[in-house]
């Protein structure tokens, strides 16, 4: 039987997350679903944010199906004990580089972005952020010097992190419209220079790939300018977190946005943590307001990549577009009503029809 492991985590997590093992359970039947603590939540129970515990039964799954971590009251916490610390460490430990972060504007739902209709009709775009390097994993430290406290995280990246995340995209592009972007910050950062030298060596692997490279600041740019220009980005860690978000909301809500952490190329089905990139969204949790789509196109993707069940991540996709054009629909996309977390993932449920393996 193949087991995946559900971390819910903390804030909306939980919630989100509930309704993203239904959905899967019921595309994908006979997976046995094993909950674990993480973040917040396992520094109250276990003493930390990441329980020997729970890497142990990740270790055991075929993939991870991850909530959201953090919340108030960890702020003056050193970053290694903080609930984002979890979050960070798994990516690490399972060498979980290539950050798969789709970001699509589904057909109906043109009039939700914040930029005109016309500008996102069709907008499909995916970024392959790098996600075990860069300013989040290199060295921190807070010293005192000359009378004065200096903070400094180093950003470090060796060449086979850039090419290993640099393939899967292109791999990813190959598969999909074909165009490239590669982000970066090449006329002032030494790793951003590396960056770019092993994007174009990994090119001439993928000669059939129009290549395409744009600093990070006028990427941001374009972004909001004609986001139907891009069809997969690549980029380091820290401007993948910023720009993945911006994208997110040109889509209306940041409230479908999906993503997949994965350490093989696109097609290889292997192990892999999914989880929406909506965060814990402290401010409506636990009130049942949350929009369960981003945790339930995560469980798409963990079909669809780690359990190389196209027809399912197919099903659950579809059921989901449907859904969002007949309704009902949380608040983040329907200023007026507001379904319940539950209603939608009802809704999106009815629509799965399972075709018997
Ligand atoms: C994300 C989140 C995380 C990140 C946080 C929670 C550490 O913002 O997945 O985008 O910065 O990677
Ligand atoms: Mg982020």
């Amino acid at each position: 039987m193949t087991q995946i492991a559900v971390l819910p985590g903390d804030g909306i997590g939980p919630e989100v997350t509930a309704a993203a093992v239904r959905v899967l359970d019921a595309a994908h039947p006979g997976l046995t679903f094993v909950e674990a603590p993480i973040g917040a939540n396992a520094i109250v129970s276990h003493g930390e944010p990441m329980p020997a515990e729970t890497v142990r039964i990740c270790s055991e799954s075929a993939a991870i199906l991850f909530g959201a971590v953090g919340g108030p009251g960890h702020d003056d916490l050193e970053p290694h004990l903080r609930p984002e610390a979890a979050i960070l460490g798994l990516r690490k430990h399972f060498n979980l580089y290539a950050n798969v972060r789709p970001a699509r504007v589904f057909p109906g739902m043109e009039s939700r972005s914040p930029l005109k209709a016309e500008l996102v009709r069709g907008m499909d775009l995916v970024f392959v952020r790098e996600l075990t390097g860069g300013l989040y994993f290199g060295e921190k430290t807070l010293t005192h010097e000359h009378g004065h406290e200096v903070a400094r995280d180093v950003l470090i990246y060796q060449d086979d992190e850039i090419e290993r995340a640099v393939r899967f995209a292109f791999a990813l592009a190959h598969m999909r419209r074909k165009h490239l972007t590669s982000v970066d910050k090449n006329n002032v950062l030494m790793s951003s220079q590396l960056w770019r030298r092993v994007v174009i060596d990994v090119a001439q692997d993928y000669p059939d790939v129009t290549l395409e490279h744009m600093l990070v600041d006028n990427a941001a740019m374009q972004l909001v300018r004609d986001p139907r220009a891009f069809d997969v980005i690549v980029t380091e860690n820290m401007f993948g977190d910023i720009l993945s978000d911006e994208a997110a909301m040109i889509t209306g809500t940041i409230g479908t946005a999906s993503s997949a952490a994965l350490c093989g190329a696109p097609d290889a089905n292997g192990f892999g943590l999914y989880e929406p990139i909506s965060g814990t969204a402290p401010d409506i949790a636990g009130k049942k307001l949350a929009n369960p789509i981003g945790a339930i196109l995560s469980a798409a993707m963990l079909a669809r990549y780690s359990l190389g069940d196209e027809a399912a991540a197919a099903a659950i996709e579809r059921a989901v577009a449907e859904t969002l054009v007949a309704g009902p629909r949380t608040r983040d996309l329907d200023r007026d009503g507001g379904a319940s977390t539950d209603a939608v993932a009802d809704a999106i449920l009815a629509r799965i029809s399972v075709v018997a393996a």
